[in-house]
Order: structure tokens, then sequence, then C-alpha cells
């Protein structure tokens, strides 16, 4: 989605704020822009469609020797992506500059006014009239600031706004309205920074501070101003940042995705350091902030999450059931909130977010503490909005996730689903203490299964390339399997752009079936379990039918061998963790596919890191 760059100091500003924008490049966008003061306190600006190379060639050697600018990476939401929509959009006087994230909502009824008050449009976007606004405001005398607040009084939706005005260069506003998109200030030495995330701003400072929603900032080269809704002033902490720019370089690998896929034997490690304990073998999980009491009156577990975070909460509903012995169920945070939930402070709500920004998810979360419910997160990104709602954090300390597709940030969120699970059992005294023993010691394991599995890399390699062709696939599973199957299928459409549906195999009968030929594989997940017996009866039907299947099965399984087309076998750990090694050939077969067709593994076509629109 959006990005936002904003820099004001003593050095170039526009290499910056494009560089900036390249760490956004990630979160998905189709258009690009800045605008930049001049030596004459002039705007520089410049848009172009397309990859930020396409804005790059436009600026060579024009680019003013600024010390303050703007920029954006622009994921269309109102108006096609081309030159004019793109950021920044200005007044008609060229007197204003703004970035914008998010969506307002009533922007034709404000385009309306403007239009009846003379105002021309040369955009299609709902960012355009915010540029009028503002400079109308300003033209009546009134500060940028505050002519900030007033525009974002009556402009409804959520978003967050970053503007400067020609008449004083080195300034740069921003508001954040609601839940979409955050504002991160970066505090350095006589310049400051302005950024939608962290990564933009970490290669110039780590001494940052967050903008909750409702809230205005004023920056300047040598200091910042912050502000509530009502234009009073706030204090903020400076908070240090951990994280490290370097960390987000591809360390030698080909993609961000393969990279990532590859450290998730450390994620998994990371995720369990401190928490999952070896004497005696015990979980304790930080960020449950609940007394026993409240746990014991625990009556439900509502957990929810979208996309890759909806099937690690698949997952995580198997381990509350099974392991605390708590009703739970998964719902998709989109859903959530608009099918009347009934909760109470007996639910508690586990959201699962990796950027913690997600917009639908806050949105449930909202939701659920309008309700009273308990409230836990679990979330990649220190300083997140959901982090902030939520009673308490369970961090995946996954480290940068940058490739679009989620990967490690799966495993780790599915892992720790596991820990809470064995935590909130103990504290409720449904747990056998053995048996939580012996799910901490197969957990321990998990690095070095996992590791196994990515050896498979050169025969998921090879499967890749027999299939690659295919436009259409099938993916089975039953039990802990489902969710796997509908991780590989979301896995192959995002970055192979092939057809794929993921089904309970058990429903393959009631319609999918019909699908079924010799131009649509199936991968059917085929661990030894109790529902074994009945994927092999799938697979069965889908070879009846000529359809081929490429199954994944436990280690040294045989069972499939004159079935299968293909076979992926996992490395065994206990069958609760099943999903978290065979989620690693879902990531690579997926990967190896859509190297094949030559697709940008890393940035899909129309898909954002961050979601921050609903
Ligand atoms: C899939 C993917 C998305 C995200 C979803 C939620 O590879 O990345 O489906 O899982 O947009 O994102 P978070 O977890 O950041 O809320």
């Amino acid at each position: 989605m959006c990005g936002i760059v904003g820099y004001t100091g003593h050095r170039p500003a526009g290499p910056i704020v494009i560089e900036g924008l390249r760490r956004l490049e990630y979160r998905g966008y189709d258009s690009a822009g800045v605008a930049l003061f001049d030596e004459r306190g002039e705007l520089y600006i410049a848009r172009a469609t397309g990859k930020l190379d396409a804005l790059v060639q436009r600026v060579e050697g024009t680019l003013p020797p600024a010390v303050c600018g703007i920029g954006h990476t622009r994921w269309a939401t109102h108006g096609e992506p081309n030159d004019a929509n793109a950021h920044p959009q200005l007044d008609p006087l060229g007197r204003v500059a703004i970035v914008h994230n998010g969506i307002i909502e009533n922007y034709d009824v404000l385009r309306k006014e403007v239009a009846e008050r003379g105002g021309l449009f040369s955009s299609e976007t709902d960012t355009e009239v915010v540029a009028h606004l503002l400079a109308e405001h300003v033209a009546r005398g009134i500060d940028l600031l505050e002519a900030l607040r007033l525009v974002v009084a009556g402009a409804q939706g959520a978003y967050s706004l970053v503007a400067v005005s020609v008449d004083e260069p080195g300034r740069i506003v921003a508001a954040r309205v609601g839940n979409a998109g955050g504002i991160v200030i970066g505090h350095g030495d006589g310049e400051h920074l302005v950024a939608s995330d962290l990564g933009a701003l970490l290669p110039h400072t780590r001494r940052v501070s967050f903008l909750e929603p409702g809230e205005f900032v004023d920056v300047r080269r040598d200091a910042v101003a912050y502000l509530d809704a009502e234009g009073q002033p706030l204090e903020k902490a400076v908070e240090e940042q951990p994280f490290d720019a370097v960390a987000t370089a591809k360390g030698g690998y080909k993609h961000f995705m393969l990279k990532e896929v590859h450290e998730q034997p450390v994620t998994v490690l990371d995720a369990m350091r401190g928490r999952y304990l070896l004497h005696p073998a015990r979980v304790e999980m930080d960020g449950l902030p609940f007394t026993v009491e409240q746990v014991r009156a625990l009556t439900r577990v509502v957990i929810v999450g979208m996309g890759t975070s909806m099937h690690a909460a698949m997952v995580g509903r198997h381990y509350i059931e099974r392991f605390a012995r708590i009703p739970a169920e998964v719902d998709n945070s989109a859903e959530f909130r608009y099918r009347y939930p009934v909760l109470d402070e007996h639910t508690l709500v586990i959201s699962i977010s990796q950027a913690g920004e997600t917009v639908d998810t806050l949105a449930a979360m909202d939701e659920a503490k309008r309700a009273g419910c308990p409230q836990v997160t679990i979330c990649n990104t220190p300083g997140a909005q959901t982090t902030r709602v939520a009673d308490g954090t369970v961090f995946m300390r996954s480290g940068p996730e940058v490739a679009v597709a989620s990967t490690k940030t799966m495993s780790a969120s599915m892992l720790l689903l596991h820990g809470i699970a064995l935590h909130l059992g103990r504290m409720r005294g449904t747990l056998d203490p053995e048996v939580e023993a012996r799910q901490v010691t197969a957990a321990l394991h998990l690095p070095v299964a996992i590791g196994e599995a990515l050896e498979m890399a050169p025969h998921l390699q090879r499967i890749a390339g027999r299939y690659a062709q295919c436009e259409d696939f099938l993916f089975l599973g039953r039990g802990l399997g489902y969710p796997m199957a509908l991780e590989g299928a979301l896995k192959l459409k995002e970055v192979s752009y092939i057809h794929a549906e993921g089904y309970a195999a058990g429903e393959m009968k009631h319609g999918p079936i019909a699908l079924i030929d010799e131009s649509m594989p199936t991968v059917a997940l085929a661990p030894r379990d109790e529902v074994f017996d009945k994927m092999r009866s799938n697979i069965q039907q889908v070879r009846a039918r000529h359809g081929a299947v490429i199954a994944v099965v436990s280690k040294d399984e045989h069972a499939l061998d004159d079935l299968a087309n293909d076979l992926i076998e996992l490395p065994a750990v206990d069958a609760a963790l099943v999903p978290l090694v065979a989620v690693v050939p879902m990531q690579l077969l997926s990967y190896y596919i859509a190297l094949v067709r030559g697709a940008d593994v890393d940035q899909p076509r129309n898909l954002a890191k961050t979601v921050t629109v609903e």
C-alpha cells in the first residue's frame, strides 16, 4: 500500500527521499513521486507511473539541491495508476503539496464543494481535494498545521497525510487519522524524517516516535512538536529501535522470499527463546497479562487475522482446543466485525498481524475492545498499532519480512499459538504436565526439522519445473493439513499468478471434483495421521479422473508410492507440529514455480505488504 517518506535537515533531501521510497517498495505500489524545495524555496515536483526506477529516470540530472522534501509510492485506490493521479498532489497554484495513505471517504462531497468555489481538479484521486482545502486555509493566513487540523476535521475515513507548503520550505506537517497507515518520525542530529514505516528511517536513525490515531506532528530541521486532535501540545517519548537496516538486505539469496523461507529454523528458535524452557520442560509466554482467575473464566477464544495470518490462526484453533481445552474459532478479521459477533469479557480475542497495521484486523480488535474482551495480539512490528490496542503482545521476533508474501512470520505465528495454548492450558489446569513437556521437547526439535525440510529445495525445484506451465492447481488437506492446503494455494496464487484452490479434502466431492482432469494437478497434504486413509481415498478419486497428484507425506511413507505422481516427504515431527514443516514445501513449490514463470516474486503485482485500506 502507499508509502510515505519525508526529510528535513542539512543533507540533500532528494536522494534521501528516493532511497527511503526504495525501502518501501515491498509495500506494493504502482506509481511514485517527490516534492522537493529547490534553492529558491520553490517546489520541484516529479511523478512517474510504474516502478521507482521510472521516477529515478525522470528526475535524473534535474534533482534540485534541496534540504527538505516528501515522497510517495502510490497503490491506486481512486483513479488508475498514472502520472496525474500519482502523489504528491498539489493545489491549483502549486503552493501546497501533499502525500496520502488510506482513503478519504467523503472526498466526493468535499470535491463538489471545492468545485463550486471554482476549484479545478487535475486528478481523479481522493487526495487532491485535501491539497485544495489546505491551500484555501493557508491563503487565509492560517498556519499550515492548523490548516491541516481543520481539513482533517472535515475529511472522513482512516488515512495519514503529510504536507509541505512553499510559504515555509523546511517544514513538514503530518496527521494520522484512524487506523489506516502509521506515521513514524525519525529523530536525527539537525535533521528529522517522517515515514509510513520504520524501514525507511532506519539507515538514518533508530530514534523514533509513532503518531497515534488522531495525532498531528510539526517537523522542522531542529525541532519536532506533537499535537492532539484539539490542537493541544503532546509529549511523546522517543524510542530506540533494535532493528538494524542492514538486516533487510537479501544476504546472498536471489529473492527476499527465498531468504525468509530459509530463515525459518532461526525464526522458530527466536520465537521460542526464553519461552520454551527445559528444566522443567514447560512454556512461559510473555505478553499474556491475564490472571489465573481470568484465564479460568474464559469460555471461548476467537482468533482473527487476514490471509496467511488467518491460516496460522486455523492451526492455532487446533492448539487452543487441544491443549487449553477452550472452545476456539477463527474468523477473517474483515468478516468478523460485520457479523454482529457475540462477545463478552470471557471471550479471549487473539489477533495475528505481521505488520500490526492491517486495517481489517484493527477494526476487528476495536470491535472486541468495545465488547470488553481480553485481547492478546501476535505481531512482528514493535510499536505497531495492534500492539497498542491489545492488552498484551506476543512478539514474533522474526526481524523484518520484506517479501510481500508472508513466510517466516507464518511459522512464527503458528509456533506462538502453540505456546499460548500450552501456557493457557497450564493456567487452567487442563493440561497434563507430561503432555506439555512432550510438546516442548518436540518443539525444540523444530529448527532441525525445518532445516531438513529446506534441504528438499532441489527436489521441489524439479517438481516445480514439471508443473510450472499448469494454469490451475487444487490443494487438499484434512485436519491440520487443511490450513496448509489453503496456504499452499494462497502462496501459489500470490507469487506465480496461477489459479489455485485450497479445500478441505472432504469437500472435494461436493463440487471441486468437477474441475479435475489431466491439466489440473492436485497437491494433497497426506501426512500419516488419523485422517490419512481418508486422504488416500481422495487421492485415488483424483487419480481416477486422470488428475496428477503431488502428495506431501510423512518420512518413509510408502503407501502412496504407486498412486502419487510425485512425493514430498516431510521430516519427522510430533503430529501437532506437522504444519510447521509442511508449510516449507508449500512455500518453496510456489517460489520455484514463480521463478520458472518469471514472476516478480518479492513484489507480486497488485499486492501490498501492509494493507491499510478496507
Ligand atoms: C500472504 C500475505 C497476506 C498477509 C495479510 C495479513 O502471503 O502476506 O495474506 O498475511 O495481508 O497481513 P498481516 O499479517 O500483516 O496483518
